[in-house]
């Protein structure tokens, strides 16, 4: 008998199991076993929104969301965000340690010369109408990328993932700040390849009549910090969405826009976005207790706060309101910054929010920074979504060299109709008042 199992008793039928536990779990299929008959399809664990279920086994990510610790391959987060930079972290989260001086000029080199896109994708992206989304024309420019590189089908094959890893972490930046552009009608500004990852992309954004774009080093360095605090964060939404696409064989273009797709929405990386909206609905400290208390009545969300691992606090949002200073220095400060504040305060002092152990998660805070550097609002989960593509990549790269992984295939509890006869159209009984 293994020392690490769990004996379990079927009530139904008086059998006793013997399920190892390893690295702290059982595996479900071990549940397959205990069945109450020949007929009986064995036990399942029914697990809506995954929240005590492990879908993979994973070296790249560790959150301990009670005591806030994150670590990409092992590295805290604070020690990275202080010393490393985007590309470095990038380089970390997908191979799995620190670069060589010469590894590092190699990587900044291939991504470097990969940030132009086909003209055709302009095309493409200057089809859509002038208010459209950003996030909706990121979804799309992502997707699109998978039919000008048709062999990233290949995903069997290391060198040809490396590439496809290459060209997205280089082309995002570029079909976001094209996304941009797009929406202040202006025309499209190209990589600068003399400029940093985020110095070309600010390049990309905010460069209008001068020969040469420098850009601010404080806001540069800002984006380096957001974006290492954004690169990867084990399974969320939009990675288990990446990992569940992916998981089909589909090229990781195919992939990578079916995460951007999830991170659009506001419970996930629209979140930094509605915390803005919200702020400028409350607009003045004297009108928080008001929201506070329609929060606790349930007619509405306090954005920004709350996670679904965190339960002391959120590591990230830590680092990002120390950095706001810095940003706001040298732009202006945010006018919402002390509604922020103050609405931080009196939450984390209620009871409705200490007994629930909801903090400020990092789109508290990242927003106010965004909009102080002059992003508009739906801007702020393209720059998320530009950060978690290394993440993605590292989690797609991990689950297809992962021999335990398979399409990925949930059961359901099927609880409707049992076998009805099929009647005519004309034949049915109209139902009272429609359906
Ligand atoms: N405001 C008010 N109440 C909340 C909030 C919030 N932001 N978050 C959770 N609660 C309440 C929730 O109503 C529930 O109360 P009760 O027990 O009375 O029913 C309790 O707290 C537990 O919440 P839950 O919805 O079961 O928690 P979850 O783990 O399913 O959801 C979450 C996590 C992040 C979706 C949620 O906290 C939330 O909606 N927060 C606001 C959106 C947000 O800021 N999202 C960004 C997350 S961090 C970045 C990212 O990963 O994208």
């Amino acid at each position: 008998m293994p020392s690490d199992s769990l004996t379990l008793t079927d009530n139904r039928t008086g059998k006793t199991y013997e399920l190892p536990i390893t690295n702290g779990a059982i595996r479900a299929m071990d549940l397959r076993q205990v069945r109450t008959g020949p007929e009986d399809f064995g036990l399942l664990s029914y697990d809506p929104a995954f929240m005590n279920t492990a879908s993979t086994i994973s070296r790249i990510t560790e959150i301990d969301g009670d005591r806030g610790i994150l670590r990409y391959r092992g590295y805290p987060i604070e020690e990275l965000a202080e010393r490393s930079n985007y590309l470095e972290v990038a380089y970390l989260v997908l191979h799995g340690e620190l670069p060589t001086l010469t590894e590092m000029d190699q990587w900044v080199y291939d991504i470097t010369h990969h940030t132009w896109v086909h003209e055709n994708l302009k095309k493409l992206m200057e089809g859509f109408h002038y208010d459209a989304h950003a996030m909706g024309m990121l979804v799309s420019g992502v997707g699109a990328l998978s039919t000008f590189y048709p062999e990233a089908k290949n995903g069997g094959d290391p060198a040809t993932r490396r590439l496809q890893v290459v060209r997205l972490i280089a082309k995002v930046p570029t079909l976001a700040a094209f996304a941009y552009r797009h929406n202040l009608g202006l025309p499209y500004n190209y990589p600068d390849n003399d400029l940093s990852y985020t110095g070309n992309f600010l390049n990309m954004l905010f460069k209008a009549t001068e020969a040469k774009y420098q850009p601010n080093a404080t806001l540069e360095r800002a984006l380096e910090v957001l974006f290492i605090l954004h690169a990867d964060h084990e399974q969320n939404c939009s990675t288990n969405a990446v990992r569940a696409v992916g998981s089909s064989q589909v090229d990781p273009y195919c992939a990578v826009a079916a995460g951007v797709a999830a991170l659009y929405g506001p419970l996930h990386g629209g979140a930094n976005e509605e915390v803005l909206r919200m702020l400028a609905e409350i607009g003045s400290k004297d009108r928080i207790p008001a929201f506070i208390k329609g929060v606790k009545d349930g007619n509405a969300k306090l954005m920004g706060f709350g996670h679904r691992v965190y339960k002391n606090y959120d590591p990230r949002a830590k680092i990002i309101k120390r950095m706001a200073d810095e940003v706001f220095e040298v732009t202006r400060p945010s006018p919402l910054l002390p509604v922020a504040l103050e609405l931080e305060r009196i939450a984390l002092e209620d009871d409705y929010f200490v007994s629930r152990k909801l903090y400020p998660n990092v789109d508290f805070y990242s927003g106010l920074i965004y909009q102080a550097m002059g992003f508009p609002v739906e801007m702020f989960p393209v720059l998320f979504a530009i950060a978690r593509t290394s993440g993605w990549l590292a989690q797609w790269q991990e689950m297809r060299a992962d021999p335990e992984q398979k399409i990925a295939r949930p059961r359901q509890l099927y609880l409707g109709s049992g076998q009805r006869a099929y009647r005519e159209i004309g034949k049915r009984e109209e139902a009272p008042g429609g359906r």
